[in-house]
This record gives C-alpha cells, structure tokens and sequence, in this order.
C-alpha cells in the first residue's frame, strides 16, 4: 500500500464547508451556472447550447481529448506567444488535482529528486514524496514579498534532479514569479537538462498587474525551452470548478505520451459531456467575457480586504497578492502570531465563517504559524457582509485567541 499524507487543505474545505454561511475559504471566482455560461457565450436563451451532445453517441471519445477542446486550449496558450502550441501538445484530465496527478506519476520515482517552490499546494510535494522521489523546498521569502532567491535554486541542484515544481500565481499566496525570474529558472534548468513543471490553475487571473509590466508572467510554455509541462483547469478563474475539466500540456513529446499511457490506466478517457461545455466556455466571446467580469471582481474584492487589513493593522498583515482570488494573511497580537487553527476553528463556530488555517494546510503543522488563507473570488456584496463578520470577531473575541507557540 502506498503511504500519502493526509490531504490538510482539502480535508478542512471539504469537511466544513456545509456548515458554514461565510465561506472565504474557497479558491475560486464565483462559480457559473450552464445558464450563465449559456448568456455569457452570447447565445441567448433561445439556444440550448447542450443540444450538439444531446444525439451524440456516449462512446468514450478521442483518445487525447476531443479535438474542439484541445484546439481552444491550443489557442489559449497560442496567444500569448509567438510559437504556436500544436493539439497533439495537450491531453485533457478530470481537473488541474488529476493533471498534476498524472505528470508526477508518470515522471517521477525512485532515485529521482525534485525541487518545489514552498509554500505550495500539497499535491505538488506530497505525490513525488508518495512515488519515491526525493523533495527538496526551496523556500519562497516570506519578509521579501515571497520572492524566490536563485542562488538558492542553483544550490538545490543535484546530479539526479529530475524536475523543478512552480505554481504561478501561487497558492496560498496570490504571489507571482515574475518574468525574468521566469527565464532565469528556465535557464539553470537547461544548463542541467531538468524538466520545469509549472501548476498554472490560476492563470490568467492576474488583478494587480498589467499585461504590459515587463514583470507580468508568460505562461511557462512561452519561454522556448521544450522540457516545460504546464497543468491547468476551468476550476478557478473560469469559474466550472463542478465541470471537472483540466489539462496537460508541453512541448515535449515524449512527456505528453508518458502521460497519455498514465491517463489510459486512470480513467481511459474524460467526460465527452464536460468537454463539451468546457469547449464552449473557452470560446470567443464567453472566455473572454468571463475574464473580464472575474478581473474586475477580483480587483475589486483584493482592495476590500485591503481596507479590512490597513484598518486592522495591529491584528493582521499580508504581501498583497498579484494574481488568483487568494491571499495569505498573518494575524498576530501584539507582533507574536497568534494561533492560526484555532483562530479558524472558533471563527467556524461562533460565526460559521470559514478561512483556511496556514499551518495545518500549508505548513506541515509547523511552518506559517498566525497565517490564514482567505478567498475573495465571491460575490463583492457577500464579501462586505463576510468582512462584517470577521470584524465583529476581532472586536470582542480575539483577544482570547492563544498564541501560536511554534
Ligand atoms: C495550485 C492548485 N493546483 C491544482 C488544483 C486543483 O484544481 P482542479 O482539480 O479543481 O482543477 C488546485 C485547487 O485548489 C490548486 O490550488
């Protein structure tokens, strides 16, 4: 039997969520109905847009994906970069959590190390640990912006370093790597032939950055070197978290057929039904429409929380993120962290509010002690009643809340 650890950050959502009435523990732009995915493509509401599946035979379908599918993806990264991603370079999955799944499974075991950008979501370092492979952190600076130092990534470097994990933006904390820094990782990666694999599910979800900072970050297949693999999904910033869509994608053959032959042992093939619908929702104009709408929410939602923070300045702070609907906040009293699990255990409680406790989820129970992960993808006036909530929280029972003794 394979030995995984316990899946921290899932487990807290999954277990709390239908408790509770102000939910910022999620990760997602507001979720879309296929009513609202239906207006937003522009088709009205006299069109069904699920009637191309309702006569077609629910055989398993392409072996990769379905073509339309794998051409809008194609597209999707096309765009932004002067070579074009060809079809045959994706395979679609169950989700961004299957994506990540099968490129570690296929890539990685014994013998094997790999190098994880830290914090992260836990799939990305506890899966390479389960297949064998060693993990090294390096670590990102918490006092520095969560900024990556590469010096460092250059003495993580072993002769058996087989891939270098990135998430961009980052969860938990909305941080990028920006694009220079971008290009240098590519480039130690080259010099040592190593495989850079970048969890782009928050992509292209950026509120607090324009596409004409030269910061601003291309997705990891633009970077000209074929050892990268991207992973993604319509979970998060394409609010279809419920259609289960994701994909793989690199420039490298022989990942994509590593990865293929992984994905035929798992499931076969994906859902003919949701890749249908995901097909419609990276359509012009809907993929467009809903990104615009998302950025704006997001933008407007990050500026809300940081009101709530420059007003609660002895109670709270944060790096305001770049990217994605989350960010990780440090609560402390009198400058000591105060103790994050039970923080959000009482705020689950006494208020039925949900936050995600940094230590428990994010630190291994040990590191990012008076950190919380808080989600503003939602709806902005819910936002404002949430934000209410956790004030009266502050004002009258936080200053029971233990320390964190880490
Ligand atoms: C960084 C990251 N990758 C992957 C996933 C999985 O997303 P999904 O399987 O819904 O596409 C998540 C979900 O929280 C995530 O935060």
């Amino acid at each position: 039997m394979v030995k995984l650890d316990n899946f921290e950050v899932d487990h807290w959502l999954l277990s709390n969520t239908n408790s509770v009435e102000h939910n910022l523990g999620h990760s997602y732009c507001l979720p879309r109905s296929i009513g609202d995915l239906q207006q937003e493509s522009g088709s009205g509401t006299d069109v069904d847009i699920l009637s191309p599946i309702i006569s077609k035979p629910l055989d398993y379908g392409p072996m990769k994906g379905s073509e339309d599918l794998l051409s809008k993806i194609s597209d999707y990264y096309s765009k932004e970069s002067s070579s074009q991603l060809s079809t045959e370079s994706i395979v679609t999955t169950p989700g961004a959590s299957l994506a990540n799944f099968l490129v570690l499974f296929a890539l990685l075991g014994p013998g094997d190390h790999v190098i994880v950008q830290y914090p992260t979501y836990q799939q990305l370092y506890a899966l390479p640990k389960c297949f064998g492979a060693e993990v090294s952190f390096w670590n990102s600076k918490e006092h520095d912006g969560w900024k990556l130092d590469l010096d460092e990534l250059k003495e993580l470097v072993q002769p058996n370093t087989k891939m270098i994990i990135i998430s961009n933006p980052q969860n938990p904390t909305g941080a990028i790597i920006p694009n220079q820094t971008l290009k240098e990782i590519v480039e130690i990666a080259r010099t040592h032939s190593i495989i850079v694999f970048s969890d782009e599910v928050y992509r292209p979800l950026f509120h607090s950055i324009s596409p004409t900072d030269p910061a601003y970050p291309p997705s990891i297949l633009s970077m000209g070197y074929e050892n990268t693999i991207a992973t993604s999904s319509l979970s998060k910033v394409y609010s279809a978290a419920g259609l289960r869509i994701g994909w793989i994608a690199s420039h490298n053959s022989n990942v994509i057929d590593l990865c293929v032959n992984a994905r035929s042992y798992a499931l076969i093939t994906a859902s003919q039904v949701d890749e249908h619908i995901a097909s419609l929702i990276l359509s012009p104009p809907c993929a467009q429409v809903l990104m615009e709408k998302n950025r704006s929410l997001a933008e407007r939602n990050v500026s809300l929380i940081q009101s709530f923070i420059d007003k609660n300045s002895s109670s709270c702070e944060w790096v305001k993120p770049v990217g994605a609907p989350i960010g990780f906040i440090k609560f402390k009293r009198d400058g000591q962290p105060v103790d994050d699990l039970e923080l959000c255990t009482r705020l689950l409680n006494k208020k039925k509010l949900l936050l995600v406790p940094g230590r428990k989820c994010f630190g291994d129970g040990i590191r990012f002690p008076g950190y919380i992960r808080l989600g503003f993808g939602g709806d902005t006036r819910q936002l404002e009643g949430d934000l209410q909530v956790l004030q009266a929280f502050l004002d009258s029972d936080y200053v029971d809340i233990p320390l964190s003794t880490e």
